[in-house]
C-alpha cells in the first residue's frame, strides 16, 4: 500500500514539475545508476536524507514518500524468507500466504562443495524474496568456524575461508540477479553467540586477513555484494556496526565497497560513531542498543533525532550524510526501483526440487561397511530410532526460523519408500526438545512424552529384536545450547543420553546405521561400533526426501565435511577462557576474547599439530570409488597449473571433490601444514576419467605480512597436495617458487 501511495505522490510531483521528455532522471530506469542517485539526492531535504539512515519499523527503513521513492524492506534469513511480522514485532503477523520454501541450512550448502548449487540456491531464495517484495535478504552468513560450539555454525559455511569464499560469490550473484540485495553477515570476527553483544575480539592482522576477512572480501570484490551487516561484537575495542577500521578503512577503502552497511538489530551503540564510522542504516536498535520495547521509538535511534541535532549544530557534516544517503538510494535503484523489472516466484515445484537436490548433495557419508545403500527384504522390518526422525526442524533456531509450506521428515519419507513392501517402525529412543513453536510459528506436532529415559531406551532395544536393520536418526536440534542463535553449545558430546542409546543399539548385533542431524560437529565415540554413519543437516522442506534419497542410493552421496569432526572438544585450538568464551579485564566493561591461536583453526590446527580427528575437513565417502592419477604442476603465466586425472573406479555413477591444498614447508613465519586453495566437484560415470586442473597464483602461496600490510610469497619449495579430504592426500607434487 505504502508503495502505491508513494508512486501516486511521485506522479503528483511530476504533474507540478516542469514537463521534460523523460521526467526526472531518478525515475528514469534507463538513466545511468549514478545519475539517478545524484538526481534523487539533489531533490531531497536534510530531514529526508536522515530518515533513510534508520529503521522505521522492525524490518523496514524509510524511502522518500514525497518523491515516490519506496522504503527498503529487509528480511531474514539465509535459508528462506521469514514470515511477515507486525510493524514493530518479532512474532509473525499470522498471514496465510507467506509460507515459504525452506532451503537447507547454509552449512548443508557448504557441504555440497558445489559452486553451481550455491548459485541455484541464491537464485531461488532471491526469487522468493523478490516475490514477497523484500529488497534486502539478511544473509548469507559466512563467519568462520573457530569453535565447534558456536550456536550459529549451522547458518555459516564452515571452517575454511577459501571454501566459504568460493561458495558465497555465486550465492550473492544468484540472489542479486533477482533485484534483491544480499546482506552478507556478520562483519566481522563474530565467531560465537556467548555474550555476542559484549565481547571484544582481539585479533592480529595476519589472522584477520588470512582467516576472517577473505570470504567477506570475495563476497564484495568478486560477488559484488550490495549490502553488508555489521556484527554485534567489538573488534579491537570498537563496536562492529560502526567500526572505523573494518567499515571505512577495509570494506569501503581497500575493497571499494559501494553498497550499504546495515547494523545488526540492536548493534548500533553510539551516536557519534554511528555518524562517522561507516554505518549507513541503523536497524532494530533501541537508543542504548540494549533497552527494549516500542517506547524507544524509531525517532530516538542513534541515526535519527541525535543525528539531526548533530547536523544542525555542526557536529556532523552533510558530506557524511550524503554518502550514507547515496548508498541507500543506490540500493533502492538496484532493487525495488531496478531498471530491470523482477517479479520473482514463490514455493514453486522448482524451488522445492532445488531444496531437495542441495540437501541431498550436501549429505556426507562418513563411514560405510556396505550396509548402505539400504535395502529391505520383502516383509522386512526397519526399526527407526531417534527423535530427529520425527521432529520438524525448520522452526526455531533464532532469526533463521521459517514458516514453510511443508516439511518432509525422515520418517515421512521412509514410510513413502518402504511401506509398500516392508514395515517401518519408529521408537523415539530419547526426549530432546519438545518445543514446536517459535515466534508464533507452530509446526503442528505434539512432542509430548510420558515415558522415562530408561523406558524409552528399553522400548527401542526391545523393538530391535525382529528388525532387519536399525536406522538411528538423532543428533542436535535448534533449542538453546544446541544449534541456536543467542547461545553456544557447552560441549560436542551428543545430548539427551544418545551415546548410551547408540551403544545399546549396537550391542543388539543388528546392522546399525546412524544419521547425525546437526549443524555443527558432534563427538562419535561409537563410530567404530556401527555399520554406517551419515552426517545429516537441517535440510529444510525436503530434508526427509533428501536423506532417504541418499540412504537408498537414489542419490549417490557426494557431500564433504565443511568442518573438522574432532574426537573431543579438548583436542581443539581454544585452550583457555582467554581464547574462548573470553575474560573480563580491568578498565573495560566488555569481555575480551584473544584469538591467540592465530590462523590455526580447524584442520589448520589439527593437521599442523598432528592431532587425530574423528572425521577430517573435506571428508565424505561415496557408493563408488575414485582414483587420482597423473598429478603435475607446471608454470603457467605468472602462476602455476596443477593438474590430475580423476577416475570413477567403481560400479555406479558418482561425484568426487578433488581438493588442492598448498603446503609451504619452509617459511619465515609459522604456517599451517596445508591450506585449501582449490576444489572441483566432478561427476563421473563408472570407468570414466576426467582431467581436473587448478590455476594458482602467487597469492595462493602467500601469507599476510602484517608489518608490511601485504601478501608475501617467499621463494623456496612448496607442495601441491591433491586429495579427497584434508587427511586423504592422494598426490604430493613439490614445486619451487
Ligand atoms: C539477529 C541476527 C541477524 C538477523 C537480525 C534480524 O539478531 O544476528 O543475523 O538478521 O537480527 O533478525
Amino acid at each position: 500500500m505504502k508503495r502505491l501511495l508513494s508512486f501516486t505522490l511521485a506522479l503528483s510531483v511530476l504533474a507540478c514539475a516542469p514537463k521534460t521528455a523523460e521526467g526526472p532522471a531518478y525515475l528514469n530506469p534507463s538513466a545511468p545508476l549514478e545519475q539517478r542517485v545524484a538526481d534523487a539526492l539533489s531533490r531531497m531535504t536534510m530531514e529526508e536524507k536522515v530518515a533513510l539512515t534508520h529503521a522505521q519499523s522492525k524490518f523496514s527503513s524509510a524511502g522518500v514518500p514525497r518523491l515516490g521513492i519506496p522504503e527498503l524492506w529487509h528480511t531474514d534469513g539465509p535459508h528462506g524468507i521469514r514470515p511477515e511480522v507486525l510493524w514493530d514485532d518479532w512474532d509473525q503477523a499470522g498471514w496465510t500466504n507467506d509460507s515459504c520454501t525452506a532451503f537447507p541450512a547454509l552449512v548443508n550448502l557448504a557441504a555440497t562443495w558445489d559452486r553451481d548449487l550455491s548459485r541455484l540456491y541464491g537464485d531461488c531464495i532471491g526469487q522468493e524474496a523478490r516475490y514477497r517484495k523484500k529488497d534486502i535478504l539478511l544473509g548469507p552468513g559466512i563467519n568462520m568456524g573457530r569453535t565447534p560450539l558456536n550456536g550459529r555454525t549451522f547458518e555459516y559455511m564452515g571452517e575454511d575461508p577459501f571454501l566459504a569464499g568460493e561458495l558465497v560469490v555465486p550465492y550473492v550473484q544468484g540472489v542479486q540477479s533477482n533485484g534483491v540485495a544480499a546482506c552478507v553477515k556478520h562483519f566481522a570476527v563474530n565467531n560465537q553467540e556467548t555474550r555476542r553483544t559484549a565481547t571484544n575480539s582481539v585479533v592480529d592482522d595476519r589472522t584477520l586477513y588470512e582467516i576472517y576477512l577473505p570470504a567477506f572480501r570475495k563476497a564484495v570484490v568478486e560477488g559484488g555484494a550490495w549490502a553488508i551487516m555489521g556484527s554485534y561484537n567489538l573488534y579491537n575495542g570498537q563496536f562492529n556496526c560502526h567500526n572505523k577500521r573494518l567499515l571505512c578503512d577495509i570494506l569501503k577503502g581497500e575493497w571499494g565497497f559501494d553498497g550499504v552497511v546495515v547494523s545488526d538489530w540492536g548493534g548500533c551503540r553510539d551516536d557519534d560513531e554511528a555518524v562517522t564510522n561507516g554505518l549507513d542504516i541503523e536497524m532494530g536498535t533501541w537508543t542504548n542498543g540494549l533497552r527494549g520495547a516500542a517506547s524507544d521509538s524509531y525517532a530516538n535511534y542513534h541515526l535519527a533525532r541525535p543525528y539531526l541535532e548533530r547536523l544542525r549544530d555542526g557536529r556532523a557534516t552533510e558530506a557524511d550524510l550524503n554518502d550514507k544517503a547515496s548508498r541507500i538510494l543506490r540500493t533502492i535503484f538496484r532493487t525495488s526501483m531496478s531498471k530491470d523489472p523482477h517479479f520473482g516466484s514463490f514455493t514453486s515445484p522448482e524451488h522445492f526440487a532445488a531444496a531437495r537436490k542441495i540437501a541431498a548433495d550436501g549429505l556426507v557419508l562418513l563411514r560405510n561397511d556396505g550396509t548402505l545403500p539400504l535395502a529391505l527384504p520383502e516383509g522386512g522390518k526397519l526399526l527407526v530410532v531417534g527423535e530427529n526422525a520425527y521432529k520438524m526442524m525448520v522452526v526455531g533456531g533464532g532469526s533463521s526460523n521459517l514458516k514453510t509450506k511443508y516439511e518432509v521428515t525422515p520418517l515421512d519419507a521412509l514410510h513413502e519408500v518402504f511401506d509398500t513392501h516392508a514395515q517401518v517402525v519408529w521408537e523415539r529412543g530419547y526426549v530432546g526438545d519438545t518445543t514446536t513453536v517459535y515466534n508464533k510459528v507452530w509446526t503442528g506436532q505434539d512432542l509430548g512424552e510420558s515415558r522415562s529415559a530408561q523406558q524409552l531406551l528399553a522400548d527401542a532395544v526391545a523393538a530391535s529384536r525382529d528388525a532387519s536393520c536399525i536406522l538411528y536418526i538423532g543428533g542436535l536440534n535448534k533449542s538453546k545450547y544446541q544449534d541456536n542463535e543467542g547461545t553456544d553449545r557447552e560441549d560436542i558430546v551428543l545430548p539427551y543420553g544418545q551415546d548410551a542409546l547408540i551403544e545399546a543399539l549396537s550391542a543388539t548385533g543388528k546392522p546399525l546405521v546412524v544419521v547425525n542431524i546437526s549443524g555443527s560437529p558432534v563427538a562419535m565415540p561409537w563410530a567404530g561400533k556401527v555399520n554406517a554413519i551419515v552426517q545429516g543437516w537441517y535440510g529444510g522442506s525436503e530434508s526427509g526426501h533428501a536423506l532417504v534419497d541418499v540412504l537408498t542410493g537414489t542419490v549417490n552421496p557426494s557431500g564433504k565435511l565443511p568442518f573438522t569432526m574432532p574426537v573431543a572438544l579438548s583436542d581443539g585450538p581454544l585452550r583457555s577462557a582467554r581464547q574462548y568464551p573470553g575474560i573480563q579485564e580491568e578498565g573495560t566493561e566488555w569481555w575480551q576474547e584473544y584469538y591467540d591461536e592465530g590462523v590455526f583453526i580447524g584442520y589448520r590446527w589439527y593437521d599442523t599439530q598432528e592431532i587425530p580427528v574423528q572425521f577430517a575437513f573435506g571428508h565424505g565417502l561415496s557408493y563408488t570409488t575414485f582414483e587420482v592419477s597423473g598429478a603435475s604442476v607446471k608454470r603457467s603465466g605468472d602462476g602455476w597449473s596443477v593438474r590430475a586425472t580423476l577416475t570413477n573406479t567403481g560400479k555406479v555413477p558418482g561425484a568426487e571433490v578433488l581438493q588442492l591444498y598448498i603446503s609451504d614447508t619452509e617459511a619465515s613465519v609459522a604456517r599451517p601444514a596445508k591450506e585449501l586453495k582449490g576444489f572441483e566437484k566432478v561427476y563421473l560415470q563408472p570407468g570414466e576419467s576426467r582431467q581436473v586442473s587448478f590455476a594458482i597464483d602467487r597469492e595462493a602461496l602467500s601469507f599476510f605480512d602484517a608489518a608490511a600490510h601485504r601478501w608475501v610469497a617467499e621463494p623456496g619449495e612448496f607442495h601441491a597436495l591433491l586429495g579427497t579430504s584434508s587427511a586423504d592426500i592422494r598426490a604430493d607434487v613439490p614445486f619451487t617458487l
